[in-house]
């Protein structure tokens, strides 16, 4: 894999980063997320960007830490929202510790990637972190979209969309155009990287939809049937809701009706994971996830580089297609 070395410097300068010390209790726990590893896929997606341009990719490293710093502070109160148990195959920062802990913790990881964004030329620094705002914030929105969503039984696949764009696409393409600008690339060229890492982060983004149900528990590292015990308006459940139809369309609404605490969760999974089945709605969700990625693809054909220079980063996108974590 010809992106290995770059996922190399970046574990390496993940090691090498101070968070803070004490109180231990705040940060102990960023030390913890931050040291259970996950694909690391923004940060290369940031380096693999700047490596498009110039050789020294290392430049962007410590601006492509600050994006994952920023991912990990938005999973750790992801999974207080989503009341997740596990996350990459070990128990959650408020299960391990408790809510207080993992919202602190993830308040100072936001100040954590600031200050390692402040790392690019000075001249830069302005639109980077103006760009970042826009992203950070827009996140948030996704994030409120989605909570929002799982009392809706009326919200559109475009709603779907538009919730998913911003609260994991866009963060992808930040990442993109932020390797991009630290190479010096042009504002068209910025925009083609950003393109495309909006476009894979929504197949991305889909594609975690469908491990969610249908993930290995093993490989997967969270409890799979999270978004359907939690009534997420996810791509799937949205077209079940169109495609059932008599005797399935009422099982479906009575589970999707049901409060909490009053029903076996693991059958309710279990339904309405037969159901999405007997649609076809795991292949119809495949195919949606393969065309956002497929214009991704198209956005970095369309890059002015050579295709050598493109290699690691068309190789890592094909592993993102292909990823079962
Ligand atoms: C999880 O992101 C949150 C989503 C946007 C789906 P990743 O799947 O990139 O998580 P890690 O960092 O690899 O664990
Ligand atoms: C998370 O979406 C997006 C952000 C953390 C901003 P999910 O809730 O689907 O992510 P996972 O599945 O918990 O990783
Ligand atoms: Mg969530
Ligand atoms: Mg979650
Ligand atoms: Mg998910």
């Amino acid at each position: 894999m010809t992106f290995q070395p770059y996922l190399e410097a970046i574990s390496k300068q993940i090691q090498n980063t101070a968070y803070g010390e004490q109180p231990a209790e705040l940060y102990e726990p960023i030390r913890y997320i931050m040291s259970l590893g996950g694909k690391r896929l923004r940060p290369l997606l940031t380096v693999l960007s700047t490596n498009l341009f110039i050789d020294d990719w290392q430049k962007s490293l410590n601006p492509a830490i600050a994006v994952e710093v920023f991912h990990n502070f938005t999973l750790m109160h992801d999974d207080i929202m989503d009341q997740a148990p596990l996350r990459r195959g070990k128990p959650t920062v408020h299960e391990k510790w408790n809510a207080n802990t993992a919202i602190l913790s993830g308040d100072v990881m936001l100040v954590n990637a600031y200050e390692l964004l402040l790392d690019v030329e000075p001249a830069q620094l302005p639109r980077v972190i103006k760009r970042f705002n826009r992203t950070a914030a827009e996140v948030c929105e996704g994030q409120q979209l989605d909570m929002n969503f799982e009392t809706r039984t009326d919200v559109s696949q475009e709603e779907y969309i538009g919730m998913i764009r911003l609260k994991t696409s866009v963060l992808l393409g930040f990442a993109m155009e932020l390797g991009g600008i630290i190479a010096g690339a042009n504002t068209a060229t910025t925009q083609l990287l950003y393109d495309a890492g909006v476009n894979m982060g929504l197949g991305f983004q889909l594609k975690d939809d469908l491990l969610d149900v249908y993930g290995d528990p093993e490989k997967f590292g969270k409890q799979v049937g999270g978004d359907i015990m939690a009534n997420k308006k996810t791509f799937m459940l949205i077209e079940a809701l169109l495609l059932a139809e008599g005797e399935t369309k009422q099982k479906l609404n009575k589970w999707l009706s049901l409060e909490p605490g009053t029903y076996d969760t693991a059958a309710k999974v279990a339904a309405i994971t037969e159901i999405y089945t007997q649609l076809g709605i795991d292949k119809i969700a495949q195919t949606m996830a393969d065309d956002y990625f497929a214009k991704g693809f198209e956005a970095l054909e369309n890059l002015p580089v050579s295709s050598e220079r493109k290699r690691p980063m068309i190789e890592f996108a094909e592993f993102l297609v292909g990823r079962e974590s």
